[in-house]
């Protein structure tokens, strides 16, 4: 058998993402709520209350069909405003038990739950009080993860403190997230503070003798320089600072680089920093979860890039699922990781309406399933150069709310009709499923 006995295929979701039904059960308003109601933030219009799936009313379903993909981890997320509605202080008791029936009805299922404390749904309440500008957030995070861990900490099996913390800086820092700001120190404040949110909670794990492990995510869209240009060079290297190493170097190495720190200096856009923030995310993690979708390539030059067309011109992430492995490889010698790594996202993105077959009432997304292919086969190169990768979780379950994109942008292995919250399986859904019981006889 090539993967090794107990390897996870997942699915991933996020609270913002999937739950829906508005505020039923007490929630209280998240950044993403406030955000979306701004004409013009998200596309079309949708609400993560609105548009997301409705898998508060539905988790039923959504089991059941992770059941007949035959997945054994579900990859999902706390919604910190369903627990405590004002971020701090008072849990909010329907809240609590919604997880906790999701929960006991995964692992009744085999289905070994991965749960996100920190999915990009700060409560307003606490951008009320400044968000993760506030060098105090870190701490209003430590009391929720507190919580969740002495609540959930002896059924839960593994744990993310926070996904993808550029969406902070993007929250901030450049608009295009929530909660809406174009401040770049405001941006570098934020993503500070929710890599010691990271490490606070850590430490708040430790301390409350929950049973399973922890770790924290970081997507790596790795750029490459289109030329050997200087020019060419020095851009790709600034990219990588800015997006992926700014994270990584705090959460896997020690703290900032140079680099960055003397950047920040010269814009006037440097954090403000303590000793007791890097103390926390030292702290060591057990796992590493690498989300991955795409390579970014890069070039100074307008007209190169103009040239080059296709997706450079457009979003700029090169379709290359074949370098999820060389991307984890490096990252593992780049910070010496000897902890066991988890491919925490990966999927493909179709942006607009896809189109159903009639006659077989399905989407047959052959586009996706020939980007699955490379990515697994990928994950089969890792397991036999003996990388200590324990999961495969894909990005994503069902068609959800896609932060700014709101419905237009698809991602799931299931379809889903945002008029009556209808699931179907798309040709990749049967795929996947075929894909995993084959890789356990393997
Ligand atoms: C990363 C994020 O974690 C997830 O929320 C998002 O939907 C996917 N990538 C796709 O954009």
């Amino acid at each position: 058998m090539l993967y090794p006995r107990g390897f996870q295929f997942g699915v991933a979701t996020a609270s913002a993402q999937v739950e829906g039904c508005g505020l039923d059960g007490g929630r209280g308003l998240s950044i993403w709520d406030t955000f979306a109601m701004k004409t013009g933030a998200v596309t079309g219009g949708a609400t993560p209350g609105k548009n997301a799936c409705d898998s508060y009313r539905l988790f039923d379903v959504d089991l059941w069909n992770m059941m007949d993909l035959g997945v054994n981890a579900y990859r999902m997320s706390i919604a910190w405003s369903r627990v405590m509605p004002q971020g701090t202080g008072q849990l909010n008791q329907a809240g609590v038990d919604y997880y906790k029936r999701c929960f006991e009805k995964l692992l009744k299922a085999g289905i070994a739950p991965n749960v996100t404390l920190y999915h990009w749904d700060l409560p307003q309440a606490l951008e009320d009080r400044g968000g993760w500008v506030n060098r105090d957030s870190p701490y209003w995070y430590q009391e929720y993860a507190d919580h969740m861990f002495r609540l959930f900490g002896d059924i839960v099996p593994a744990w993310v403190t926070v996904n993808e913390p550029i969406a902070t800086y993007v929250g901030y820092g450049l608009g295009f997230f929530a909660p809406g700001y174009t401040n770049k120190r405001w941006g570098n404040q934020a993503r500070h503070n929710v890599m010691t949110a990271s490490g606070a909670g850590v430490e708040a794990f430790r301390a409350s003798g929950a049973k399973g492990q922890i770790g924290a995510v970081i997507d790596i869209w790795k750029r490459l320089p289109m030329t050997q240009d200087p020019e060419d060079i020095a851009l790709a290297h600034d990219e990588d600072e800015e997006n992926w190493k700014f994270y990584a170097d705090r959460l896997l190495g020690t703290g900032y680089s140079q680099y960055i720190l003397d950047k920040f200096a010269r814009e006037g856009t440097l954090m403000d920093m303590k000793d007791e923030d890097f103390r926390l995310t030292n702290l060591p993690i057990d796992f590493y979860g690498m989300n991955y979708y795409n390579t970014v390539p890069v070039t100074a030059n307008k007209e190169r890039a103009r040239a080059a067309g296709g997706n450079f011109a457009e979003d700029r992430s090169a379709f290359h699922p074949e370098s999820l492995s060389t991307v984890l490889k490096m990252i593992i010698d780049q910070y010496h990781l000897s902890i066991p790594v988890y491919v925490t996202e990966n999927g493909f993105g179709h942006q607009g309406e896809e189109t159903v077959n009639p006659a077989t009432g399905m989407v047959e997304d052959d586009y996706r399933i020939e980007y699955l292919k490379a990515a697994l086969a990928s994950v089969e190169s890792l397991i036999r150069d003996g990388v200590d990768v324990r999961g495969y979780y894909l990005w994503t379950l069902m068609d959800n709310f896609e932060w700014s994109a709101g419905n237009t942008f698809k991602y799931g292995l299931l379809r889903t009709d945002f008029e009556t919250m209808r699931r179907t399986w798309k040709k990749s859904a049967y795929w996947y499923r075929d894909y995993i019981r084959a890789a356990r006889q393997m």
